[in-house]
């Protein structure tokens, strides 16, 4: 691999690549082998025993994921990683890779809909309990904590609501307990926030997010300490949750633009969040970045920018936030996040519908909660399209 002398993200992110072959091409191409051939049965035997480095089978390594993965440890700080197959995979196999039965898990009750779904009803199958903390008073996390809990899991800025977790507080906890510091940074992404930092152990991404950016593939990573990070290697060479090469050179080329998209993305989330903020038939809107957010001072310590996620609920209930949705002319209606077109989705029929009424109260996401993937367009027309929408859904 080919590895830039730099501490810079951007460069970091552009200049690491698999070494040119003897094509003397500019651009990596793609690896789309499933296995690698031997030059004679000593090295077969030699690979197999781990006594040579090299490529065997693309289950175990492919040279377009291990770029991949090489660019998300550097812009991650961390040592090891690991691409899968999807952002819930990389999850899973994080998990399946380090508990055992009777372990606890301690996490943060501001989960994607899917995560709360492991670990409420498919880790429970295995002997593996989960505690949620809530995020108004973290020191009452120093009661939740037992003999048997392993993990601390958290994702700041949650979806969909956009509260934060005090990064720096999680990493001390975690220290003076002993616990592994796990963080879902997907939101923020690794130009915004480095968990690392702050003391976190493993970090996941869904890399369907920001990482792609432009909506075309489903993929996962988990980063970190090497200690962590080689179990979970071992359990995913015989599980299997592995990337396909394919989406690991697209994700590749994709973070040599992360850091710009990322800039931009903030910028025209603010923008909007500002002006939505603005409207008297919009009840709250919910930004890191916004002054009015509850948690701006954490926001401006721990992030770069404050990302291009927000919510809002507008006045009128779920029937005008029906409404509004149905309006939208250039906003896409779709469950996904992070693309550079910008997406709006109602998160209580949609990617929290696994949550009860109850639960879903109970970490902010009401009824006619909606949320905004604020995507690279020229921010005026976001505004424009959600201006008209928001109108036409009052009539
Ligand atoms: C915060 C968060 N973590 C994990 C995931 C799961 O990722 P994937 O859909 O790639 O499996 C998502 C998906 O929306 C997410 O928003």
């Amino acid at each position: 691999m080919d590895t830039p002398d730099s501490q810079n993200d951007d460069t970091t992110s552009i200049r690491t690549q698999v070494e040119q072959s003897g094509q003397r091409e500019h651009a990596v191409p793609m690896f789309l082998t499933s296995s690698f051939t031997f030059n004679d049965a000593e090295q077969a035997r030699a690979l197999f025993a781990q006594e040579e480095e090299g490529n065997i089978y693309s289950r175990f390594t492919n040279p377009n994921v291990e770029e991949f993965v090489e660019k998300m440890c550097a812009l991650e700080e961390v040592e090891e990683g690991l691409a899968t197959a999807s952002g819930m995979a990389a999850v899973f196999t994080t998990f399946a890779a380090l508990l055992e039965q009777g372990d606890e898990v301690l996490a943060s009750r501001y989960l994607f809909g899917s995560t709360h779904k492991l670990l409420t009803q498919v880790f429970p199958k295995w002997g593996i309990s989960h505690t949620y903390g809530d995020l108004e008073d973290l020191t009452e996390w120093e009661d939740l904590v037992t003999p048997d809990t392993k993990f601390v899991y958290v994702e700041t800025p949650s979806n969909p609501t956009v509260d934060l977790i005090d990064l720096e507080w999680m990493g001390d906890f975690c220290d003076r307990h002993d616990l592994i510091y796990i963080v879902d940074n997907c939101f923020a992404s690794p130009v915004l926030q480095k968990p690392a930092r702050y003391g976190a152990d493993i970090i996941i991404h869904s890399a369907t997010k920001y990482i792609d950016g432009q909506g075309r593939g489903v993929g996962g990573v988990v980063v970190g300490k090497e200690e962590y990070l080689d179990p979970i290697q071992s359990f995913a060479r015989h599980s299997g949750p592995a990337l396909s090469p394919f989406n690991a050179w697209m994700f590749s080329k994709s973070l040599e633009t992360l850091d710009v998209r990322m800039e931009k993305h903030s910028r025209n989330a603010l923008d909007v969040a500002q002006h939505l903020q603005s409207r008297s038939d919009v009840k709250f809107v919910r930004y890191p970045f916004l002054e009015s957010h509850p948690q701006y001072d954490l926001a401006k310590k721990q992030m770069q920018g404050g990302g291009g996620i927000l919510s809002f609920a507008v006045e009128g209930g779920i029937e005008r936030g029906a409404r509004f949705l149905d309006a939208l002319e250039m906003c896409s209606l779709t469950a996904n996040l992070g693309d550079s077109r910008t997406i709006a989705t109602h998160p209580a029929s949609t990617t929290h519908s696994k949550l009860t009424e109850e639960e879903r109260r109970a970490v902010g996401i009401l009824p006619g909660l909606v949320r905004i993937s604020v995507g690279l367009e020229a921010a005026e027309d976001i505004k424009a399209d959600l201006d008209q929408a928001l109108d036409r859904s009052a009539e």
